[in-house]
């Protein structure tokens, strides 16, 4: 069973084709030069790839705006360079999952091009379509601000077209019997070429029943079933990851009471109370965030992440949680997005702060799930706010101190290179942390094999400890006879604390796991601990000799 779900105990990172490694010198990341830096990425011990859309598209939208789901951006390489590439994956044990972005498609897909062009067409009903402007045409828009409506008129077709995104971006109607077909063709093609599984894209607004007379939009959950089934009949070990900012009364139908739906989720409520958490010093939102989506079935599992390529929505936090992460990270318009987040990357929200970057890592990947990391954030990598959107956490990987950071030979790259200041490629590249033992790189290598190590967390039941202080977050998870303790200060003060590992009369020392400084208890089985301002912990329960007590289910 260990080894059957694996996304139980991976360590998953999330990467774009474009901007991560030139091999052809025209300035765009593609295949060949990723199939070049593998050997960095197994080197960092990550065992499973997420890559983002890498299919044609006229990427008004990074290439979430798929214009044919069979095949690769030219830009990028051919399907024969894909397949090498997940073979070179697979001999290094690293597993590939690849958006699967099915809500919508780009409005210069074939599909859409004749379904405007001919009513009579059988595509004309892959979309969603309305001869009147719909009432709530000026509602439910992801991207408010730069996104003026969700259903726009199109002289071609003579008639208005549903589109939850950008308005070169129209929906798939997912209810029509042919659509489902093709969605399960389409992942039943990748699998076939060597990939693990998908990062779904939208997931509530795929499954939503569409059209211009719905003003609630309904869950069709069984769509997932269908999704979920296929996709491991083909292939045993197949991943169904789901993007769903949702709240958590609702995990329990996207995971399936019986998980049968998704595996994983992106746990999103997690995610916006560990900001607030950071930006306030107080654990008790986000402990309360951890237990609100703590049921989950025994197969589902939740994706721990910090950034991904979208800003940091904080859309469920209350206004003034929000506002407190906005003062702390995000204070200037321009760093904010869509009304209600942050559009930075992690180091420079945290200042560059060594401390707070190990602190906000190490809280990652020891919360309940499997970690998910962005590119570039290992090394520390920031921001260029003179982009536009998202665009701005979107840079080119820094690979050296050569020009173009080492990512082409173009002087004309995709996206501007990262240059001067603190976070400028100068100073912030891989080759140079590679050299370094104490760099965030090394660093960052460490804490991925010592969570690899940890397999409780992946698995295990957690609890929260009380340590009697809201700036101090205390975790035990425990699985298969064996325990770990996890403690981390929120606070930029230095404090002391009396831990009680809770392990039902327990009076077992605790090894630490990152360094000599190893815990006893006290004659009532409790454990003074001092942390420092940002200071964390992990340890065992017990000794070293925990691989012997493992019990094997
Ligand atoms: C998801 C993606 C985002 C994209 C959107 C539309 O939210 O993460 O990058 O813009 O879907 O496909
Ligand atoms: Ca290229």
């Amino acid at each position: 069973m260990i080894g059957d779900l694996w996304y139980k105990n991976a360590v998953i990172y999330n990467l774009s084709l474009a901007t991560f490694m030139d091999a052809n010198g025209d300035g765009i990341g593609d295949f060949q030069g990723l199939q070049r830096r593998l050997d960095y990425l197994h080197g960092l011990g990550i065992t499973c790839l997420w890559l983002g859309p890498f299919q044609p598209s006229p990427m008004k939208d990074d290439g979430y705006d798929v214009a044919d789901y069979y095949s690769v951006d030219p830009r990028y390489g051919t399907l024969g360079d894909f397949v090498e590439f997940t073979h070179g994956c697979k001999q290094r044990g690293i597993r590939v999952i690849i958006d699967l972005v099915i809500n919508h498609t780009s409005d210069q897909h074939p599909w859409f091009q004749q379904a405007r062009k001919d009513p009579a067409s059988p595509f004309r009903d892959w979309y969603v379509w309305s001869d009147r402007k719909p009432e709530n045409a000026d509602q439910g828009m992801v991207f408010p601000g730069v996104q003026k409506t969700t259903w726009t008129h199109d002289r071609e077709a003579r008639a208005w077209y549903f589109h939850r995104f950008y308005k070169f971006q129209p929906d798939l109607n997912t209810a029509n019997p042919r659509v489902q077909a093709e969605l399960l063709k389409i992942m039943g093609f990748w699998i076939q070429l060597g990939v693990s599984g998908f990062r779904m894209d939208a997931v509530p607004f795929i499954i939503a029943t569409k059209g211009a007379d719905v003003t609630k939009p309904v869950e069709q959950f069984d769509m997932l079933r269908t999704f979920r089934e296929f996709v491991q009949w083909r292939r045993g070990d197949a991943l169904l990851l789901a993007e769903a900012n949702i709240l958590p009364e609702d995990d329990l139908e996207y995971f399936g009471h019986d998980g049968d739906r998704c595996h994983m989720m992106f746990n999103f409520q997690v995610n916006q109370h560990l900001f607030y958490a950071l930006a306030s010093g107080d654990g008790g939102p986000l402990i309360d965030a951890m237990l609100a989506t703590k049921p989950r079935p025994h197969s589902g599992q939740w994706g721990s992440f910090l950034r991904n390529h979208d800003e940091l929505d904080l859309g469920r936090l209350t206004e003034a949680q929000r506002q407190t992460v906005f003062d702390a990270f995000g204070p200037d318009k321009h760093m904010q997005l869509y009304d209600r987040g942050i559009r930075r990357r992690l180091a420079p929200m945290l200042h560059g702060d060594r401390r707070r970057l190990e602190l906000a890592y190490s809280l990652m990947f020891t919360l309940p799930g499997t970690p998910v990391i962005r590119y570039g954030d290992e090394i520390g990598m920031g921001d260029d706010l003179s982009l536009p959107e998202r665009n701005c956490a979107r840079t080119p990987m820094q690979w050296s101190d050569e020009p173009q950071a080492g990512f082409t030979k173009s002087d004309r790259p995709i996206m501007p290179v990262i240059s001067g200041g603190v976070f400028g490629y100068e100073r912030v590249n891989a080759a140079m942390q590679r050299r370094d033992p104490e760099s965030m790189l090394n660093w960052t290598e460490r804490i991925i094999r010592m969570r690899k190590e940890c397999p409780e967390i992946g698995w295990g039941d957690f609890r929260i400890l009380k340590t009697g202080r809201r700036e101090v977050l205390a975790l035990r998870y425990d699985w298969r006879n064996n325990g770990v303790v996890v403690v981390h200060n929120l606070s930029d003060k230095p404090c002391e604390i009396l831990l009680d590992v809770d392990g039902e009369g327990e009076r077992s020392r605790l090894v630490n796991l990152l360094s000599e400084e190893h815990s006893l208890p006290d004659d009532k089985g409790r454990h003074p601990m001092v942390l420092e301002a940002y200071g964390y912990r992990w340890f065992r329960v017990g000794g070293l000799d925990y691989l012997m007590k493992r019990s094997e289910g």
